[in-house]
């Protein structure tokens, strides 16, 4: 199916490496110019940037840290300025950072939540109204399930995902006049860095969990986000996208 993308320009927050590689990998392959932003620039974003660029697009990397709020705007805009657009905006950029609510320090929930929430509110904020003026557009967050469903051993973790289906819904209500839909992909485990520093068994109890007896891989998330992307998606918004092979039921 041709989802309508050539041409299109994309922004994806860490991009560098996981599931933000693959998603920015899918755009680019459906023809979308790719910039990421991410606040690594090791060999992984090398690598994730010279695929994108293999599949025949722009691509660029920005390093940022999505905490810094004025260089979110400033990134954006550059982005969008160079481009002559911004159609695209992938949150992907995340942390965890886990540990028992009652040991939880400061220190861990503020990173958690400023990476998480705060720099998705960023790039929505100066992505959202640069789409709004151009009537168009089309955001996607990359939540989780235990944003939904809660999790042991990361209230900060799944605080900010919940926060940014509730940030999600809400920028879907006050852009959809504008013609910009927002939606978010919430993922169950994913197999990439972030998932291979837990400890097996709860790999295993996540694999248990599921209804197809297996995890995701990267491009399982990326291929859903491309397709929120489309024009075959233009009636979806305001929606929670569950990539998680029935792990939460
Ligand atoms: N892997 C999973 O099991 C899983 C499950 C559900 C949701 N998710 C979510 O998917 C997203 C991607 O996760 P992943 O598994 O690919 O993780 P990952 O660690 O492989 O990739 C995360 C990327 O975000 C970047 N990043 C981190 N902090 C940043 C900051 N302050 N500024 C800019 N970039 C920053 C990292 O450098 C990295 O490139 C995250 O938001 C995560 O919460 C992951």
């Amino acid at each position: 199916m041709d989802l309508g993308l050539k041409g299109r320009t994309a922004l994806v927050t860490g991009g560098a490496a996981g599931i933000g590689a693959a998603i920015a990998l899918e755009l680019a392959r459906e023809g979308c110019d790719v910039a990421i932003v991410d606040v690594r620039r090791d060999e992984k974003a090398e690598a994730s940037l010279a695929a994108i660029a293999a599949a025949g697009v722009r691509a660029t990397f920005h390093t940022a840290d999505v905490r810094d709020f004025s260089l979110a705007e400033r990134t954006v805009r550059e982005v969008a300025a160079a481009a002559g657009r911004l159609d695209v905006l992938v949150c992907c950029a995340g942390v965890t950072d886990d540990a028992l609510s009652w040991k939880m320090t400061e220190a861990q929930w503020d990173r958690v939540l400023d990476v998480n929430l705060k720099g998705c509110f960023a790039y929505c904020r100066a992505a959202g109204a640069l789409m709004k003026d151009a009537r168009a557009g089309r955001i996607v967050n990359i939540a989780s399930i235990n944003g939904l469903r809660g999790k042991f051993g990361q209230a900060n973790y799944a605080a900010s995902k919940g926060g940014m289906v509730a940030l999600s819904k809400t920028l879907a209500r006050e852009l959809g006049k504008f013609g910009v839909t927002v939606n978010v992909v919430a993922p169950g485990m994913v197999r990439t860095e972030m998932a291979a520093v837990l400890p097996p068994e709860v790999i295993e109890k996540a694999v248990d969990e599921t209804t197809l007896g297996r995890l995701a891989e990267p491009r399982d998330c990326a291929a859903v986000v491309a397709f929120l992307c489309s024009d075959a998606a233009r009636h979806v918004t305001g929606q929670v996208v569950q990539v998680d092979g029935g792990q939460y039921l």
